[in-house]
C-alpha cells in the first residue's frame, strides 16, 4: 500500500512579531530542533486524523483542530481527491502555544504529505496559500510570516505584501530558547494588540513603528554590525512588546535572569502571552551554560542553538 511522508521544521521570530501584522518588517529564523512529521496511508472509510490531541474522523475534529481540519479539506479539494480512504498520522515535537509556529508546522507537513501521496509537485506559493487556511484559524489575521519561515532554510526578512528577502549573516549567532511553561494564545494576543490600536491609535502606532525601526537595525546587526547591537535591539523590542501587553511575569522573569547571566539581549518570541523567550548568548560555550542555568531557574525546556553564517548559493 502507498504511504507518503511530509516533514516541516518550526520557526522563531527574532524580532518584529505583532508589528508585522500591521505592516512592519520582521525577522524570523527556521528552527530545526523541533518539527512535525505527517504520514498519509490508505485506509478505507472517512478521512481519519491520528495525533496526540485527537484520534478520529476529520469531520468530528474538536475546535482546537478546526484550522488543520479545514486545511486538510482545502488541500484535498485542491488536489481533486475525494475526502475518504485516508489515515493521516501527525507526529509533532513542536510544543503548541509556545510561539514556535506549531500550527504552521503541522499545516506544512500535512500539505506536503498529501501532495506526496497524490504524487503531485507543488510550488512554494501553493504550499503557503493552503497553509494559511490553517493559520487564519490559529491567528485570526496572520501576517503569513510563520508559514513562510517554515518553508525556508534561511533567516527571512518579511514584510506583508512585499517580496521576501533572505538575510545573509556576517557571523555565527548563538541563542538559547527557553520555555516559560505557560501556553500563549496567539490569536488572542493578536486581537488584543488590534484592540489597543483601535482605542489608542497614535500611541500604539508609535510603538509598532518603533519595533519596525529596531527590526531594521537588527538586520544591519546580523549582516554587518554584529551581536552586541543585535542584543540591544532585542532588549529594546522587549520593552515595546511589554508596553503592548503581550509579555507575562513568567516571560519577564526568564528574560531578566538571562540578561543577569550575561545574555547580550533577550525578549519573548512569537505571539507571547506565555510561551518562549529567545536570548542571544555571547558564544557557543555561553549558550550551553546559559541554557543549563535557565533550566535550573525553572524554564520548562531549553534549546541552545546556533544560527550559522552561510553563503549565498
Ligand atoms: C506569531 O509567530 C507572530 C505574530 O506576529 C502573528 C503573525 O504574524 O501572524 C504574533
Amino acid at each position: 500500500e502507498q504511504t507518503a511522508i511530509g516533514i516541516a521544521h518550526s520557526k522563531l521570530i527574532l524580532i518584529g512579531e505583532h508589528a508585522v501584522v500591521h505592516g512592519q518588517p520582521a525577522i524570523a529564523i527556521p528552527f530545526p530542533l523541533v518539527g512535525v512529521e505527517s504520514i498519509v496511508e490508505h485506509e478505507p472509510g472517512p478521512v481519519v486524523i491520528d495525533s496526540t490531541f485527537y484520534h478520529g474522523p476529520l469531520d468530528l475534529a474538536p475546535e482546537s483542530l478546526q484550522g488543520i481540519a479545514s486545511c486538510i479539506s482545502g488541500t484535498l479539494e485542491y488536489l481533486e481527491m475525494p475526502e475518504a480512504d485516508l489515515l493521516i498520522r501527525i507526529k509533532s515535537s513542536v510544543p503548541p502555544g509556545k510561539g514556535l509556529g506549531s500550527s504552521a508546522s503541522v499545516a506544512i507537513s500535512v500539505i506536503r504529505s498529501l501532495f506526496a501521496y497524490a504524487s503531485i509537485d507543488h510550488t512554494d506559493e501553493e504550499l503557503l496559500k493552503l497553509a494559511n487556511i490553517a493559520e487564519t484559524f490559529a491567528h485570526g489575521a496572520p501576517s503569513g510570516i510563520d508559514t513562510l519561515t517554515i518553508t525556508s532554510e534561511l533567516p527571512v526578512w518579511y514584510e506583508k505584501d512585499n517580496p521576501t528577502e533572505f538575510i545573509e549573516l556576517n557571523d555565527d549567532f548563538h541563542f538559547v530558547v527557553a520555555d516559560s511553561g505557560s501556553i500563549g494564545d496567539t490569536r488572542m494576543a493578536v486581537e488584543s494588540v488590534a484592540h489597543l490600536l483601535r482605542v489608542a491609535p497614535r500611541k500604539i502606532q508609535r510603538k509598532l513603528d518603533r519595533i519596525g525601526e529596531l527590526t531594521h537595525q537588527a538586520k544591519d546587526a546580523l549582516e554587518k554590525r554584529g551581536k552586541h547591537l543585535l542584543g540591544q535591539m532585542l532588549n529594546e523590542a522587549q520593552k515595546e512588546l511589554e508596553a503592548l501587553g503581550v509579555s507575562t511575569t513568567g516571560l519577564n522573569k526568564l528574560i531578566e535572569f538571562a540578561r543577569e547571566e550575561g545574555a547580550l539581549g533577550a525578549k519573548l518570541t512569537g505571539g507571547g502571552n506565555g510561551g518562549c523567550i529567545i536570548a542571544l548568548a555571547q558564544n557557543e560555550v555561553h549558550s550551553r551554560l546559559l541554557a543549563e542555568k535557565l533550566r535550573k531557574f525553572g524554564a520548562h525546556a531549553v534549546w541552545p542553538f546556533v544560527l550559522k553564517r552561510h553563503h549565498k548559493k
